[in-house]
């Protein structure tokens, strides 16, 4: 099987937020209350949370962002992650386009020195897909790619927030098991109106 970038010359692009304390203090919070009951994927290291599961009296100041930059109605799950490395091997998250191209990532804790990197292959033939049921919560897309066969192209430390193309072949690098981030998907994906309003003056193009 293989995959399709979407964006291939587009990595990540920085997020100015304004009450981005008040939000990651919300997340610690909600992180902290994780339960079996929320959705895992692999393994403990990640939690789905769906927007239905939270209180909304939890998040207030996530919201009122959210809605301030026009997303909230497309905000649907919170991916965190806690571990050392988050993703051990080189993957997408979705060989699918239509699902799951973007991910909004928030550091929380102990995330100085560690980075997300991106990578490109002349190999582009993925292992361990994983395709989703037809009952489950969430259009799950993700797959691996043997990393001997993919170069790193950019690189960047998980320090402020950023909108990462997670279509292309990308890995956290930490050595930090308290490493801990957030990760705000929506659905239907974002378009070009969305990441103008997150602030982003060059959307979908690679600055940094
Ligand atoms: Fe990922």
């Amino acid at each position: 099987m293989k995959f399709t970038e979407m964006r291939p010359e587009w990595f990540y692009s920085y997020v100015t937020i304004a009450n981005l304390e008040s939000i990651q203090q919300e997340m610690r919070v909600i992180n902290s209350k994780k339960n079996p009951t929320n959705f895992n994927t692999y393994n403990p290291y990640y939690t789905n949370i769906f927007k239905h599961e939270i209180d909304e009296k939890d998040y207030p100041h996530t919201k009122s962002w959210l809605l301030s930059v026009g997303l909230y109605h497309k905000f649907y799950r919170i991916l965190l992650t806690q571990a050392s490395v988050t993703a051990p091997a080189v993957h997408v998250d979705t060989y699918d386009p239509m699902h799951c191209n973007c991910s909004l990532n928030i550091p929380l804790d102990y995330c100085d020195n560690t980075y997300t990197a991106f990578y490109k292959t002349d190999k582009p033939e993925l292992v361990q897909p994983c395709f989703p049921d037809p009952g489950e919560k969430q259009a799950r897309n993700f797959a691996w790619l043997n990393a001997e066969h993919a170069v790193e192209v950019a690189k960047v430390e998980t320090i402020r927030p950023i909108l990462v193309n997670t279509s292309v072949l990308h890995r956290a690098l930490s050595d930090e098991p308290r490493r801990s981030i957030c990760s705000f998907r929506f659905f239907p994906e974002l378009n070009l109106e969305n990441v103008k309003r997150l602030g982003i003056e060059k959307p979908f193009e690679q600055v940094d």
